[in-house]
């Protein structure tokens, strides 16, 4: 199982650093334009492996895509990030370049690959990866949802003074702050409603907490958040390199389901070694679909400024 990341920064060198700690790939390539820094990453990842227990190969190379010929999964996590204040779509100028060359180049060495979309504004990412590959749309994913469920499930433990592995919940729609759509209608403790430890209010603060996660974590560090990111892709990496079957939200190409058409934004899907396996409807509720639904126009708008 052979993986490329591109783009040796924050995320996608926590991305490589997870997806070799769980040991389940043979390779790793690092690929990022600022000479000889995917290199010097890969080097100081691989100084780890005894550390940490890990027999996954990770190199790194300076734009070279021949190094990255016939991966299996390839994750693009190249691009700016935002700086405190920002929004996600005010990233869109300089990062479509960035993801229409750096798509266009990894397929070509590629053909076959799964494509995990991470640079923001990750949603458009992903539209602009569906207009301009071949790539059929269950091999192209975007990482969001995954990771605004993992903060969703932080906020939850944290209101319920519960263990984090006690929680689930999920958070669809837009990955942008207003366009996530945190599924408090779904979520649980223990298999129990949370609506039946929390107010209607206290779930209202989690919901909004979870949707500002990623601009809280960039007030406070200056930059956007890189562990729980690296985490979460390679959690999707994971499932698909294994095969699992598992369920996460992921921003996919929809066609009719949740009644959108034309857009990627995420739903929940199954994930397995062909990538996104099946798309899985689940009731909202009323409240929800709205948002949904304003959340789709949010991601349209966006879409809106990509030149195709
Ligand atoms: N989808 C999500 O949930 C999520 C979460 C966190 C960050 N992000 C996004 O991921 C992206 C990366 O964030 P970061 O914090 O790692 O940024 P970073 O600045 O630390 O790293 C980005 C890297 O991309 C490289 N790069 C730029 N242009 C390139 C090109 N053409 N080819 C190869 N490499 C190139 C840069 O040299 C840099 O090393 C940002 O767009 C950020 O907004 C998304």
């Amino acid at each position: 199982m052979k993986i490329t990341v591109v783009g040796a920064g924050a995320v996608g060198a926590s991305c490589a650093e997870y997806i070799a700690i769980k040991n389940f790939a043979s390779e790793v390539v690092i690929l990022d334009i600022k000479e000889g820094y995917a290199e010097g990453k890969a080097m100081d990842l691989m100084q780890c492996a005894s550390l940490n227990g890990f027999d996954t190969k990770i190199t790194g190379s300076t734009s070279d895509y021949s190094k990255t010929a016939n991966s299996d999964i390839c994750v693009i996590t190249s691009g700016i990030p935002r700086k405190p204040g920002m929004t996600r779509e005010e990233l869109i100028g300089i990062n479509a370049g960035i993801v229409k060359s750096v798509s266009a180049s990894l397929v070509e060495h590629s053909p076959n690959t799964i494509l995990i979309v991470v640079s923001n504004p990750m949603d458009t990412m992903t539209y602009l990866v569906h207009k301009t590959t071949d790539l059929p749309k269950h091999k192209i994913i975007g990482m969001g949802g995954a990771l605004d469920s993992a903060r969703f499930k932080y906020r939850l433990a944290e209101a319920l003074e519960a263990p984090i592995s006690d929680v689930d919940g999920m958070v669809i729609g837009g990955h942008s702050d207003k366009g996530m759509v945190p599924l408090t209608s779904h979520a649980t403790r223990n298999s129990i409603k949370v609506s039946e430890f929390l107010s209607e209010e206290r779930l209202n603060q989690v919901k909004e907490d979870t949707k500002v996660g990623g601009a809280t974590l960039t007030k406070l560090l200056g930059t956007s958040a890189w562990y729980a990111p690296g985490a979460a892709v390679s959690g999707l990496v994971h499932a698909i390199a294994c095969d699992q079957k598992k369920m996460f939200p992921c921003s996919t190409y929809l066609e009719g389901e949740y009644g959108l058409n034309d857009l990627c934004i995420g739903v929940p899907v199954i994930l397995g070694k062909n990538g996104i396996e099946k798309i899985v409807n689940v009731p909202l509720s009323d409240a929800e679909k709205a948002h949904m639904a304003e959340s789709a126009e949010g991601v349209k708008k966006t879409n809106g400024l990509l030149e195709l």
